[in-house]
């Protein structure tokens, strides 16, 4: 007998939509990761690598892949590669960052530089890093090397920039945007380029692949930092707060900076600029997130660079693959809901 729906929020089911329009291809991905993780040399490798790619994970960046390729027509399996690439390429990141940003808790479980201690994490990361050029250079394709070399590169830079913003209010929204566009739509961007690169599509197509990445990076991280504040942990597998503890100046503080009178600047700047907090600040600051609705703004942001997204697929001919990825934009901006 078949089991009852769980009845997932109309953004959940969008995503399994799509992971289901690629579920042979997805496990042949997961296969990959597995394969490639393992290392002859250092057992600590994919003891480390498992703590964190076993504790799931949406694989949201290699279903991009995948759907592109799909959604362009592609009847090979380089895309499996690339996707696996991907997701390495995004695993190594998100051990690099959870050392940079000293933080203890990922995917619902301790993050890996709190087991396992930051010089491993670090290392681990880089090992990652190596494993996914080789997965592209046995594409052949020196295009999506290419793409795929160039979103690593600027991922750092995006991050470096971040550190450099750090406590620093002064750069305001372009600032912000200029890091939420290197450190995570620059992935988004190239794991749905690649996808039609791989499928040889026209250039018309790719470019729109990788717009359509783009837009929807900015909304996912946009919902990111707007749940640092607004969400849960439980829901996240992360904590709430960091993002303030830390003095980051993402968009819903440079909201409530910009429109604040002189004594709410005063407090920011103290608390982000300074870095000075004391017991009750988090609670303020979300007194004045109220006062000026920068967390609904936050959201509004995301939902238009959502639409953005769906735009970009116009040069699509309609198909059930489209509408999925266009309907993965909604589930993006669905988790701020
Ligand atoms: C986390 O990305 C890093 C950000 C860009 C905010 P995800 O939320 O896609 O992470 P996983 O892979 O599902 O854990
Ligand atoms: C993650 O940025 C960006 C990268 C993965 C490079 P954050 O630091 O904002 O994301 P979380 O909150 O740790 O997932
Ligand atoms: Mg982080
Ligand atoms: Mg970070």
């Amino acid at each position: 007998m078949a089991r009852p729906d769980p009845k997932p929020s109309e953004g959940e089911d969008a995503f399994t939509r799509l992971a289901a329009l690629v579920a042979p291809e997805l496990a042949a991905v997961d296969r990959t990761i597995r394969e490639r993780m393992a290392s002859e040399h250092a057992p600590r490798i994919p003891e480390l690598s498992a703590h964190l790619i076993e504790a799931g994970g949406k694989r949201l960046r290699p279903v991009l892949t995948l759907a592109a390729a799909k959604l362009c027509g592609y009847e090979g399996d380089h895309q499996v590669k690339l996707a696996a690439a991907v997701e390495f390429i995004h695993t190594a990141t998100l051990l690099h960052d959870d050392v940079v940003d000293e933080s203890a808790k990922r995917r619902g479980r301790p993050t890996a530089n709190i087991l396992f201690g930051n010089q491993q994490s670090v290392l681990v990361g880089d090992y990652l890093f190596a494993r996914s050029f080789r997965l592209m250079v046995e594409t052949g394709s020196l295009r999506v090397l290419d793409i795929l070399a160039d979103a690593s590169a600027v991922i750092a830079e995006g991050e470096v920039l971040q550190l450099t913003a750090q406590h620093d209010l002064s750069g305001g929204e372009p600032r912000y945007f200029q890091v939420i566009r290197g450190k995570t739509a620059a992935l988004f961007a190239a794991a749905a380029e690649v996808g039609g690169v791989v499928a040889g599509a026209e250039e018309a197509k790719v470019a729109a692949l990788r717009d359509y990445g783009d837009a929807l990076g900015i909304a996912f991280q946009l919902i990111d930092d707007f749940l640092d504040y607004g969400g849960s942990a439980a829901a996240m597998g992360k904590n709430v707060g960091d993002d303030f503890r830390e003095g980051k100046a993402t968009l819903p503080v440079l909201i409530a900076h910009a429109e604040g009178d002189a004594e709410e600047r005063a407090f920011w700047s103290r608390v982000i600029e300074e870095h000075e907090q004391e017991e009750g600040d988090l609670a303020a600051a979300l007194r004045l997130f109220a006062r000026h609705d920068a967390l609904g703004r936050t959201r509004q942001r995301a939902e238009d660079w959502a639409a953005r997204a769906v735009a970009a697929l116009e040069v699509f001919p309609d198909s059930e693959m489209k509408r999925a990825l266009a309907d993965i934009a909604e589930f993006v901006v669905a988790r701020g809901r």
